[in-house]
């Protein structure tokens, strides 16, 4: 693996001129894992059968999962959909207001994509990443790039350069450094029905957005928050995003979730049956912490800025997650957030798949 830092560069023919060998090496075939604004991605030719197969190898994902094809003009929309059939005037709508950005839309596939970008489906996913980085890999290599995030299957997606390295090192063939990415949960994944348009898995582009730029109504899946429903995309059926310990979620009012961590401490500890002791990690707001009291080991507790906690919270959430494995976390307790408004869905959506349905309200 080679790997390359790019981080703090912006201009596209620098970056263009930078990335000139790991673009010929996705062009050709190879694995090349890079920063997007979403999460890293673990990229390859979407056209080249062989190189996509490579993907699924690599993370040991289930072959029914279909990936997300980038681009990075609109003019490669040629390369990935079928042209016979008009592009829905709301997919157009949506591709105007929200791209580049972390919007994938269900589109006809095209007949030129690998098949195993979307097996079994017609319909392939399509986004075009707001990230310089991405955007100049994708231009220079010139070819739609087929890239689901770049963890190994079942684990928390990665963020950081080194979160790729510790799942992928062995597996890819060019790991672009380009530090941190901004948002640090995924796309939103729509599709487009008859009467309404349905969120397969919220991400950055929230529901109200959505909902600001088409007229028919703007629904979730069943599967978002609810465990006993049957997913609508395939990747959403397998534990996901999912560290070692266990996570657990508590939202509401601060008084009752200080309360309800407590007990759930003081129960573990006073539970006979259990023989592990319980190492916990805490993820809250930054005046919950203070206001509280709360003092774990430096490396098992995170205070996020309580200003734009949920934004915060979908930064972090996944970094932090693979950081308290690190340090032996045993359980992860953590302050959720409105799932209601804005970003919350996607991250509130993501706790609850890493948790199991540990997800509890208190007033
Ligand atoms: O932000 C993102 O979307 C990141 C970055 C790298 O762009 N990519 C990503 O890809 O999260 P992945 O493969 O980890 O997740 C893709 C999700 C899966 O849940 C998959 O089942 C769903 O999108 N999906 C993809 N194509 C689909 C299709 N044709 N029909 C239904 N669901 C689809
Ligand atoms: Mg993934």
């Amino acid at each position: 693996m080679q790997r390359l830092t790019v981080e703090g560069i912006r201009q596209e023919a620098q970056l263009r001129e930078m990335l000139r060998e790991p673009a010929q090496s996705l062009r050709r075939g190879g694995l090349v894992a890079f920063p997007t604004e979403t999460v890293y991605g673990l990229g390859a030719n979407a056209l080249v059968e062989e190189a996509v197969r490579r993907i699924f190898e690599a993370k040991e994902r289930p072959r029914d999962n279909p990936l997300i094809v980038h681009i990075a003009q609109d003019d490669q929309l040629r390369d990935v959909i079928d042209e016979s059939q008009p592009l829905h005037e709301d997919a157009v709508r949506l591709m105007r207001a929200f791209w580049p950005g972390p919007l994938t839309l269900l589109l006809p596939a095209g007949a030129r994509l690998a098949p195993s970008v979307h097996p079994g489906q017609p319909l392939v996913g399509v986004r075009m990443p707001d990230h310089p980085v991405a955007r100049a890999l994708i231009a220079e290599a010139g070819v739609p790039v087929a890239a689901p995030s770049a963890n190994r299957s079942g684990r928390p997606s990665p963020t950081t350069a080194d979160d790729v390295e510790a799942d992928l090192g062995g597996q890819v063939d060019w790991l672009i450094d380009g530090g941190p990415c901004p948002i640090g949960v995924e796309s939103t994944v729509l599709l487009l029905e008859p009467d309404c348009a349905r969120i397969l898995r919220p991400g950055g582009v929230t529901q109200e957005m959505i909902a600001s730029v088409i007229d028919r109504p703007v629904l979730y899946a069943a599967d978002a928050f609810d465990a006993s429903s049957a997913p609508l995309a395939p990747g959403m059926k397998y534990r996901h995003y999912a560290p070692n310990a266990r996570v657990h979620v508590w939202w509401g009012a601060p008084e009752a979730i200080d309360e309800a961590m407590r007990a759930f401490l003081l129960d573990a500890v006073q539970d006979d049956e259990v023989d592990e002791v319980m190492v916990p990690a805490l993820i809250a707001p930054d005046d919950f912490v203070r206001r509280f009291g709360w003092a774990l080991a430096d490396e098992r507790q995170a205070a996020l800025p309580a200003d734009a906690y949920a934004e915060e919270l979908a930064r972090h959430l996944y970094r932090l997650l693979r950081a308290f494995d690190r340090a032996g976390a045993t359980d992860v307790l953590v302050h959720g957030v409105d799932p209601t408004h804005g970003v919350g869905a996607a991250v509130m959506n993501r706790l609850y798949k890493a948790s199991a349905g540990r997800v509890r309200w208190v007033g």
